[in-house]
């Protein structure tokens, strides 16, 4: 590569500094411009880098020196962002979910196909060595056919530590949309593309209190099933059961467990880059822990958006556009088929995403082709 892409990133909230560390930190890229619809807001996040210019969407959108967009404005902004950029002739990185809806994420993917360019979308976090592990593990046989896996995230709602949590209970939010893309993405890139789901939610509370910042105590509105349960068959035929919640204090269950039919796995945050894999294998009492096998280390959000600015024209970057739809699409289903009470099959076709291999084993920019579920 001749010299670093140049990243122009709308929406500087609360995000947009882990991302900002990120973009520094890799040589493939480079923070050049920031906008807010708040231009003081966009003024405020650039002081820390030098190189990065404040302007408005629209100047940010229209400057020839912009190559990719990252988009982490909320997400019933996202299509709109991203239609923008895609018109500007310009690829993008949007952070998750795609969109609110698979009708507008729709919209962008054929845009971008138009315009010859492409679409990136969060999360990243399964291309560290948490994730990446334990679909090592999986693929080298040490739980042998994978049969089913559980997702847990119950917390009691973000409005607890956000100073602007409105989105979270808006369409498009919920603790499914905010979550679950970590938990799902993760699924896929475990057990492969979804075929069919069953879904059910509940609404506790018709308003939340916000619990930080200048807003403390404001009463918003809620909009979205705030428990969300579901589940997913893979076209593995392997079995996924999920749990999403803002309607729970604690729970003491693992983020993610892999059951095969010669042992278990326990999987760690799919929203952190790393963390334990624990093996069991049948007939042992103990668990043991598995040492680092692939992934990124040290990775930070942004790993993804360097991996799509570095993938081949003709190939699907990692954190790609067909993914980021696929998991929007299953997690609209399950909360049609919530409202419905009947199952609903996925339509998108989905590749199982590339591994990654650890650096000194082939580095990130590693060959291998996204490997089959073992007995699959
Ligand atoms: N907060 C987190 O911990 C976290 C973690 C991972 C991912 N995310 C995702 O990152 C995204 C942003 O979350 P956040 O917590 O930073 O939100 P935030 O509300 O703190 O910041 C969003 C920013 O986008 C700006 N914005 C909104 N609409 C815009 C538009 N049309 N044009 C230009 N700017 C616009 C807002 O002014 C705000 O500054 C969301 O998609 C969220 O799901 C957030």
């Amino acid at each position: 590569m001749g010299r670093p892409v140049n990243v122009g990133v709308v929406g500087c909230g609360v995000i947009f500094p882990q991302y900002a560390e990120t973009i520094e930190r890799l040589p493939e890229l480079r923070l050049a411009a920031v906008a807010d619809l708040d231009l003081a807001r966009a003024t405020e996040a650039a002081r820390p880098y030098p190189g990065a210019e404040a302007l408005s969407v629209a100047e940010l959108l229209a400057d020839p020196r912009i190559d990719v967009v990252l988009n982490l404005t909320i997400p019933a902004a996202h299509a709109e962002i991203a239609l923008l950029a895609i018109a500007a002739g310009k690829d993008v990185y949007c952070e998750k979910p795609l969109a609110a809806t698979t009708a507008d994420a729709a919209k962008v993917l054929r845009a971008a196909a138009g315009a010859g360019v492409r679409v990136g979308c969060a999360p990243d976090t399964v291309l560290g060595t948490g994730t990446q592990t334990a679909r090592k593990a999986i693929d080298d046989g040490l739980i042998g056919r994978p049969v089913a896996a559980t997702a847990t995230m119950m917390t009691p709602g973000h409005e607890h530590w956000h100073p602007n949590p409105d989105f979270y209970y808006a369409p498009g939010g919920g603790p499914l949309m905010d979550m679950g893309p970590y938990y799902i993405t993760s699924l896929v890139t475990l057990l492969g593309p979804v075929a069919t789901v069953v879904g059910a939610g509940s609404r506790t509370r018709d308003h939340r209190v916000i619990g930080s910042g200048p807003r403390r105590g404001e009463k918003i509105p809620v909009a979205v099933d705030t428990h969300v349960t579901g589940i997913l068959a893979h076209a593995s035929g392997a079995l996924s059961t999920l749990v999403m919640s803002f309607d729970a204090a604690a729970t003491a269950a693992p983020h993610i467990e892999v059951h095969g039919e010669r042992g278990s796995l326990v999987v760690p945050d799919p929203n952190h880059f790393d963390g334990t894999i624990l093996l069991s294998p049948v007939g042992e009492e103990a668990r043991q822990p598995l040492p680092v096998l692939a992934g990124h280390p040290g990775a930070g959000r942004g790993v993804g958006l360097a991996d799509f600015v570095t993938t081949p024209a003709g190939q699907q970057p990692r954190a790609g556009g067909a993914l980021a739809y696929h998991v929007l699409e299953v997690m609209e289903s399950l909360l049609a088929s919530a409202g419905s009470g009947a199952a609903v099959t996925i339509t998108s076709p989905c590749e199982r995403p590339r591994p990654v291999s650890l650096p000194a084993t082939g580095g990130p920019e590693n060959p291998e082709p996204g490997a089959a579920v073992p007995g699959a």
